[in-house]
């Protein structure tokens, strides 16, 4: 049995696809405070198998441990935690509570339930301002706000506790952008209030519940002076958890990027989208975002040569899923 925590978020609920998929037994659980349970509820047509879920917090020791001993679980993919940048400047302590507090009870709970397979949601943005593209693991990590900061301590935590308890197996993964949804439509991204990024931004700009983008910056140093990223499709990012973890047999720590290796710039994300949506989207020029950098692209070698993961979905993809779910489900999961 894998427990996902964080599991009825974004790209929670598209792992517990995927696993489900893949024939795993699963138990999603999560607080709810950024997310609805009907994006597992949505699951089970898709794959014919209900999520077994659990309202819990993860700071919770006590109720954790009783998940994972009551569920017989084996192995744990770690995704709740919270990730606005700008919110984590203003409420830092609120981050480093959820999301390093949260993962030391997490841990502890692992520990006396003797459970010591563990997969990290971590972040591209521990490697900060790049000194050099594309990004591989070795890049220097200086990550420029606390949500970043939350990242790298847990990942540090992380190889220390298999210093010292070497039977763990962890894998951290690295997110880039994580973008798209599920082909089917059912489930997708639902951010709560105005999105914080590119894509959800562009969707609601496309169904016509905001009225134009705001593009920060044009004048970078990339080919059209908009930012640049590596946009990843999150039903490959989803897989990518799924070979990660066979890769586990034995114990020790892998850190991976997941990303696709390559970078597209903001208006080519919008022309794409204009032209899979059929609808304009309106924009204009503002000033840069504080924090953001140019252009952040994965080297994604590692993953494909440890665990045999490449990213195959198109920005064409991404846009086309990302649309599906925006026209199927105008109001995310809230008209349902
Ligand atoms: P999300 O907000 O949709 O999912 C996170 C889930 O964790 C939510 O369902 C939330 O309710 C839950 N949660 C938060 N605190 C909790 C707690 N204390 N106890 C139990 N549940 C809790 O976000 P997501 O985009 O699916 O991200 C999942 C993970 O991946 C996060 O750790 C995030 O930092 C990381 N990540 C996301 C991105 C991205 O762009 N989406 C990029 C890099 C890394
Ligand atoms: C942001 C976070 C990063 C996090 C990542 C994925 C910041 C500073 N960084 O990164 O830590 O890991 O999301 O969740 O918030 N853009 C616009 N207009 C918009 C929204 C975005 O022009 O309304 C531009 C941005 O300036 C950037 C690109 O689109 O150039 C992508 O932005 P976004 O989706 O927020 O992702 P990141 O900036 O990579």
């Amino acid at each position: 049995m894998i427990l996902l925590t964080g599991g009825a978020g974004y790209i929670g609920s598209h792992i517990c696809m995927a696993l489900l998929d893949a024939g795993f037994d699963i138990v999603a659980v999560d607080n709810l405070s950024n997310s609805n349970r009907a994006s597992l509820e949505r699951i089970q047509p898709i794959c014919g198998r209900r999520v077994a879920f659990w309202h819990a917090d993860i700071r919770n020791e006590e109720a954790i441990y009783e998940i994972l001993r009551s569920c017989e679980v084996t192995a744990v993919i770690h995704l709740a935690g919270l990730k606005a940048v700008a919110e984590s400047n203003v409420q830092p302590m609120t981050y480093y509570e959820n999301n390093v507090l949260g993962t030391v009870r997490l841990v502890s709970a692992m520990k006396r339930a003797n459970v010591k397979t563990l997969v990290f949601s971590s972040s591209a943005t521990v490697y900060g301002t790049p000194t050099y593209l594309p990004l591989d693991e070795k890049h220097p990590l200086r990550p420029t706000n606390p949500y970043g900061r939350t990242k790298l301590f847990v990942e540090e935590m992380l190889k220390d506790l298999h210093q010292s308890e070497n039977d763990w197996r962890i894998a951290i993964l690295r997110y880039f952008n994580p973008v798209g949804a599920h082909e089917s439509g059912l489930i997708g991204e639902d951010p709560m209030g105005i999105p914080n990024n590119l894509l959800p931004f562009v969707a609601q700009v496309a169904i016509g519940k905001r009225e134009k983008l705001v593009i920060w910056g044009n004048d970078y140093e990339t080919p059209d002076g908009t930012g640049i990223r590596d946009f990843i499709h999150v039903v490959d990012l989803a897989s990518g958890h799924l070979s990660a973890l066979s890769h586990l047999k034995v114990p020790g720590v892998l850190t991976a990027n997941l990303g696709t290796g390559s970078g597209a710039s903001v208006l080519e994300v919008i022309r794409t989208f204009e032209a899979v949506s059929g609808r304009s989207i309106p924009y204009v020029f503002g000033e840069r975002r504080p924090g953001d950098v140019a252009i952040c692209y994965a080297d994604p070698m590692l993953a494909e040569a440890t665990f045999g993961w490449k990213a195959t979905r198109s920005l064409t993809q991404m846009c086309a899923d990302h649309w599906r779910w925006q026209l199927k489900n105008p109001n995310g999961y809230r008209g349902t």
